[in-house]
């Protein structure tokens, strides 16, 4: 894969740009929102489009696994950002739909939305778009390998199927031992084997990421070892001025 920006080692690191992948419910949104935070950068998930276009096309009754047929349907979808630069509010034909995007309905098709080509390839071009400016935390799946790989730091989150199962449903409010707990970590577990293994941009740590694993960590450290890890890469200039 080219990449047309300058190597690493010449870009000003006023504006760096931090990779932050890992598998499903990993702690990519909360760990990036709290680093990108931190460091007066701005932050995007890009796992919001893929969900925009999984919402839009239940919403249009396209098939989620017609490529093309969804990939249409990204002109509709809008990501603007709040007043800390998150760029975290979804809008698609002018409804905010940051809530409904969220939700298991979505959960269950958005893997097959994410596998298509035509999807894959008009998303490519809308996530350098967002990021463009740099200054910015990235969460994704393949944003070190495909998205972003000349990357200033490249961070990949981990924990047990069983931890990230029960943190998102404490998140929605469900007991994880229970019947609606145990079918969150069957379809987490579904959603990580479709995302690993799709024949393109599948999820998987790039060979010069930092791998960070979360088991039994409070959101504190891992936010701060994220912002070390980031800290060790940029060098002493992490978040702050040009060299
Ligand atoms: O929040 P969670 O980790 O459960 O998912 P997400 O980051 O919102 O991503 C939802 C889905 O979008 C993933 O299961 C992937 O299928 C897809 N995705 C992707 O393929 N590539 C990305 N860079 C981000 C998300
Ligand atoms: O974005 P992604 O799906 O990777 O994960 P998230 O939505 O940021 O995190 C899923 C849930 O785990 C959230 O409720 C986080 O607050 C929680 N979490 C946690 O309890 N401990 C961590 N070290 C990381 C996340």
């Amino acid at each position: 894969m080219t990449d047309s920006r300058a190597p690493r080692s010449q870009r000003p690191r006023s504006r760096p740009v931090i990779a932050l992948d890992g598998p499903a419910s990993s702690g990519k949104s909360s760990v990036g929102a709290a680093v990108a935070a931190a460091l007066g950068l701005r932050f995007f998930d890009s796992g919001l489009l893929y969900r925009a276009l999984a919402w839009a096309a239940i919403d249009q009754a396209v098939d989620p696994s017609d490529g093309p047929g969804v990939a249409a349907l990204a002109s509709s979808v809008a990501v603007e950002a709040d007043e800390d630069g998150r760029l975290e509010r979804v809008v698609i034909d002018g409804r905010e739909v940051s809530a409904e995007i969220r939700t298991p309905d979505v959960d269950r098709v958005v893997s097959a939305v994410a596998g298509a080509p035509a999807v894959r390839a008009t998303l490519l071009v809308r996530q350098r778009q967002l990021v463009e400016a740099g200054g910015i935390v990235v969460a994704g799946r393949d944003i070190g390998t495909v998205v972003l790989p000349a990357a200033d730091v490249k961070i990949w989150l981990d924990a047990s199927a069983e931890e990230r199962a029960a943190r998102r449903a404490l998140e929605r409010g469900i007991d994880p031992a229970s019947a609606a707990g145990r079918a969150i970590l069957d379809d987490l577990r579904r959603r990580d084997r479709a995302d690993e293994g799709r024949a393109i941009a599948p999820a998987r740590p790039a060979d010069d990421a930092i791998h960070v694993l979360t088991d039994g960590n409070t959101l504190d450290q891992t936010v701060a070892a994220v912002i070390g890890a980031a800290a060790t890469r940029l060098g002493a200039t992490a978040g702050g001025a040009d060299e």
